[in-house]
C-alpha cells in the first residue's frame, strides 16, 4: 500500500511554524478528483487511518468513485483477511467511516492538513484550482499533484505556499503498488 500506514509526521518548514517548532500530523486530507487515481488515493488514506474528503464536480461521479472504492475494498479485504472474514468486514467499515465526499473543494480544505490533487492533466485547470484552494486552506496545509508530466514549481507558484508544495506521484491501481514518489 503507497500510504504509510501511520500517520504523516514532518516537520513543518514555514517560518511561523517553524518558529513554534512543531511537528505537523497528517490526519486529515482532501483528495481533489475521483477519478482513477484519486479514488485509489482516497481508499489507501482512509484505509491507513486518515480522515478523507474526495472531491469531484458531481455527485454522479463521486457516487461512482464511492462504489469502486468499496468494490476494490472488497478485493483487498478478501486477499488480506483470507481466513478471518469477521476482521474484513471491520475492517471495510471503518475504512469507509474515515471516507467522506463533496463537490465544493473550498468549503472542505479549512480543516485539511494535506491536500492531493488528481483532476485533469491541464496546467491552467491545475493552477485555478490551486490557486482557489490556497485562499481558504489553513496556513500549515501542504497542497500535493499527481500530476504525470507537469512542472511542480509552477504549480506552486500559483499559490503561496512555495514551500509547503510537492509532488506525490502514485502508481496505477494505487491499492495494489506499494511505490509514491515524493
Ligand atoms: P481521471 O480522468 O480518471 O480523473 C480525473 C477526475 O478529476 C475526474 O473524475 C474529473 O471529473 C475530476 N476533475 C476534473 N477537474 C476537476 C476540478 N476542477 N475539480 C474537481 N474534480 C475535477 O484521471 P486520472 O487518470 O485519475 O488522472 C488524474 C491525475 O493523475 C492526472 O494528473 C494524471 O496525469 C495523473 N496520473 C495518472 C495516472 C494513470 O495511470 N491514470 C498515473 C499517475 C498519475
Amino acid at each position: 500500500m503507497a500510504f504509510a500506514t501511520r500517520p504523516f509526521v514532518r516537520a513543518a518548514s514555514s517560518d511561523a511554524a517553524t518558529a513554534s517548532a512543531k511537528k505537523l500530523l497528517i490526519k486529515h486530507v482532501t483528495i481533489i478528483g475521483g477519478g482513477l487515481m484519486g479514488a485509489g488515493i482516497a481508499q489507501v488514506a482512509a484505509a491507513s487511518g486518515h480522515t478523507v474528503v474526495l472531491v469531484d464536480q458531481s455527485d454522479e461521479i463521486l457516487k461512482k468513485s464511492t462504489k469502486g472504492i468499496e468494490e476494490s475494498l472488497k478485493r483487498v479485504t478478501k486477499k488480506k483477511f483470507a481466513d478471518k472474514p469477521e476482521a474484513g468486514a471491520e475492517f471495510i467499515q471503518k475504512t469507509l467511516k474515515n471516507l467522506t465526499t463533496s463537490t465544493d473543494a473550498a468549503s472542505v480544505v479549512h480543516s485539511t492538513d494535506l491536500v492531493i490533487e488528481a483532476i485533469v492533466e491541464n496546467m491552467d485547470v491545475k493552477n485555478k484550482l490551486f490557486k482557489t484552494l490556497d485562499k481558504f486552506a489553513p496556513e500549515h496545509t501542504i497542497f500535493a499533484s499527481n500530476t504525470s508530466s507537469l512542472q511542480i514549481t509552477k504549480m506552486a507558484n500559483a499559490t503561496t505556499r512555495q514551500d509547503r508544495f510537492g509532488g506525490l506521484h502514485f502508481f496505477n491501481p494505487v491499492p495494489m503498488m506499494k511505490l509514491v514518489e515524493v
